[in-house]
């Protein structure tokens, strides 16, 4: 939707985490029956990040929003509030974005966890952003980070060669209306929960001596129906935002779609009838890292300094629920 109130929200800094250890498509030929070559056609992904035994999602996402707000030039103090879009987080509760209030020593900042999977960041971004156009707070903190090598059944070919581990922050402010974020799209479809999901450890099956054995812990996927689902999804999401902005997507000048799959984007690129050279990818370098994919492409993009303020940037994304959005704004940001 687009707001009539006279105050919008803009990016003033972002950052980005992503763990040390690099695992190839290589090392997962040693580990599982598959090939570079099979990952490589159909998904795009060269190599991705694994978190350290000790590092835990708090950890990366506290890096991730260190950056974020030196980039913007504000204290930790003068936040009001922390997003943080997860799945993978600390703790079954209390949400992870307590942890990283804390150590960021954030001390004036509301702090909440935002379950919507691969779309954490987009519905992120909506929120803070309604937040700050009523006037309810200024300055708040959007995260996305992703523990997901901790969640996937590294026996399952499957699932286990698609996802990896990253972090991605940006603070928003209030700023006058016409700048910033013009538009935020976000949907849901919960009768699609079964094609991505962690069945075991919730309240419908808690923890118990068959959860471990039944594997139930770990990430289950429905490759071919969320595929299908995802272009259509960030496609229509794409276009909900400009259609509400008022904009076409010749005036874009960057896409940066949720970066799952290379085919998927291929697809999405499309339908939108946008060139290849307007659209983010990264996803060969790090796999799907969930809720980080966007606000981490959006921070390299940033300090490449290869955006002017007043350029035009689309975030559109997808995730477990299935939830999906998209976000057009003016950038902002000034390295
Ligand atoms: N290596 C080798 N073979 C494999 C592997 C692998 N890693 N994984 C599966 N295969 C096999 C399958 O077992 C199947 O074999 P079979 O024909 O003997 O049964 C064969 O490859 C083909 O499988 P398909 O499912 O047809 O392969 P497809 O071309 O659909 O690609 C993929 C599978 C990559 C998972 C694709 O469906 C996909 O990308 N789906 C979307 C996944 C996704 O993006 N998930 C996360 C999105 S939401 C979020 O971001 C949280």
């Amino acid at each position: 939707m687009s707001y009539e109130s006279p105050r919008s929200s803009r990016i003033i800094g972002t950052g980005r985490y992503f763990p040390e250890k690099v695992l190839t498509n290589f090392d997962l030929e040693k580990m599982v029956e598959t090939t570079d070559e099979w990952i490589v056609t159909r998904t795009g992904i060269r190599e991705r990040r694994i978190a350290a035994p000790d590092e835990a999602c708090s950890d990366l996402a506290f890096a991730a929003s260190r950056r974020a707000l030196e980039m913007a030039g504000v204290a930790a103090a003068d936040l009001d509030g922390i997003i943080m879009g997860t799945v993978t987080g600390d703790m079954q509760f209390p949400a992870t974005a307590t942890l990283v209030q804390d150590r960021l020593g954030a001390t004036n900042a509301a702090a909440l966890d935002l379950s919507a999977a691969c779309s954490g960041f987009i519905y992120g971004v909506g929120m803070a952003h309604g937040l700050i156009a009523s006037g309810q707070m200024e300055r708040v903190l959007v995260i996305g980070a992703e523990t997901l090598s901790k969640f996937v059944d590294w026996s399952d070919r499957a699932t286990c060669v698609l996802f990896g581990d990253g972090a991605g922050a940006a603070v928003l402010e209030g700023c006058p209306m016409g700048e910033g974020v013009l538009a935020t799209h976000m949907k849901s479809d919960g009768s699609l929960a079964d094609l991505l999901c962690i069945p075991g450890g919730g309240s419908r099956q808690p923890f118990d001596a068959h959860t471990i054995p039944d594997r139930l812990q770990y990430i289950k996927m429905k490759g071919d129906g969320v595929f299908k689902w995802a272009v259509r999804a960030m496609a229509d999401a794409a276009r909900a935002a400009l259609d509400s902005a008022g904009r076409s997507i010749d005036e874009v000048r960057l896409v940066i779609p949720h970066q799952a799959n290379i085919r998927i984007i291929d697809a999405v690129v499309e339908r939108l009838e946008v060139p290849h050279d307007k659209v983010f990818v990264n996803l060969d370098r790090y796999g799907n890292t969930s809720s980080a994919t966007i606000p981490a492409a959006y921070d390299e993009v940033v300090r490449a300094g290869t955006l002017a303020p007043g350029d035009l940037v689309l975030f559109t994304g997808f995730g477990g629920g299935f939830t999906w959005g998209s976000v057009l704004l003016k950038h902002a940001t000034r390295v």
